[in-house]
């Protein structure tokens, strides 16, 4: 196997340059700069990657998040709506989805679709999300779209304003989101990058992973320089961990030397579980909440917690 520095080196974020409009640069102005305890904590699952985890993490991490009393709103930016499907909303239950939100026809509190799992709600993806690029193409701030819809989310628990849209808004306060990705480093990727307090990056236990996870971690120093300034890594969060398979263990240790403690302790084993869950509408944490996967996300949930509070230290 290729030593991992050398896999890093050989890659350059090429196509940011086109992505990043310098006149989408980040204003010192932004309110959205400053930490603030009044917005909840946005976290986007991303990786451009295909097949590694991202949703099943949202889906999962959302459902544990939602089960220790925090209130999680998932937001679906995938075309594909994998977290939609996973979560049980029906293409009819579709009506207002985050494309609207992006292209500005619709708020995001119009968006807002309760699941099944108490605290839990999303907003959910339709296919129209693959015309989101093409069409906010020559819209000014398009890298900000989802910013800015998001910017009037309250923190659960927090009455802010209150005009009638901001009732709404606290009725339905929330203290996490997490922004699930499609497998690209597109247009809807970078808009929840530029949303995001953090990113949280599910990197699948085989020898492919490796590649192009410099080219994510430039991706993000780009997004921090020019569009958000904010922006962190929460955590590297391996996935479809095979303890037989000493491929597993040679990829979690070099990403652990590499990374150090940006890597989650918790590592998410491959489980059959996990994997019929989606197919019942079902996060697997609630299709069986003691096969060793969905204990995995509740420990990951666990770690994350204890993250947010220090890095929300740090920040403060
Ligand atoms: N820990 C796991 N054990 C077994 N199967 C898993 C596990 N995690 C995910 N899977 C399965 O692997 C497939 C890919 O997972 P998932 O959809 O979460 O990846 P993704 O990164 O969101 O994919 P995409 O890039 O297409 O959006 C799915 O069929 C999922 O059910
Ligand atoms: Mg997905």
């Amino acid at each position: 196997m290729e030593p991992i520095e050398k896999t890093l080196a050989a890659e350059a974020p090429r196509e940011m340059d086109n992505l990043i409009p310098a006149e989408d640069s980040t204003t010192g102005s932004d309110p959205m700069v400053a930490p603030s305890t009044d917005r909840p904590r946005i976290l986007v699952v991303a990786n451009q990657k295909g097949g590694v985890g991202k949703t099943t993490t949202a889906i999962n991490l959302g459902t544990a998040l939602a089960a220790v009393g925090e209130r999680v709103l998932v937001v679906d930016l995938d075309p594909q709506g994998n977290a939609s499907t996973g979560l049980g909303i029906g293409r009819n239950e579709r009506k207002v989805s985050a494309y609207d939100v992006l292209i500005g026809a619709a708020l995001i509190e119009d968006a807002i679709v309760p699941t099944k799992v108490p605290g839990l709600d999303i907003v959910p993806s339709t296919m129209d999300l693959l015309g989101a690029e093409l069409e906010l193409a020559s819209v000014q701030r398009r890298s900000h779209r989802l910013r800015d819809a998001l910017s009037r989310m309250p923190r659960n628990g927090r009455k802010r304003e209150t005009s009638e849209s901001e009732e709404k808004m606290t009725e339905r306060a929330y203290s996490y989101l997490l922004i699930d990705c499609p497998p690209s480093l597109n247009l809807l990727t970078i808009n929840a990058m530029t949303a995001a307090d953090a990113i949280l990056v599910p990197l699948q236990c085989e020898f492919f992973a490796l590649e192009g996870l410099s080219q994510l971690l430039r991706t993000v120093e780009r997004v921090k320089t020019s569009l958000n300034p904010r922006l962190d890594i929460q955590g590297i969060v391996l996935t479809m961990f095979d303890q037989r398979n000493k491929l597993s263990d040679q990829v979690a240790s070099d990403v652990r030397s590499y990374l150090g403690d940006k890597v989650y302790r918790t590592v998410i084993p491959r489980n059959v579980r996990i994997s019929e869950a989606p197919s019942y509408g079902k996060p697997a944490l609630v299709y069986d909440h003691r096969c060793a996967g969905s204990k995995a996300y509740m420990k990951l949930a666990a770690e994350m917690i204890q993250r947010e509070r220090r890095l929300r230290q740090t920040a403060a």
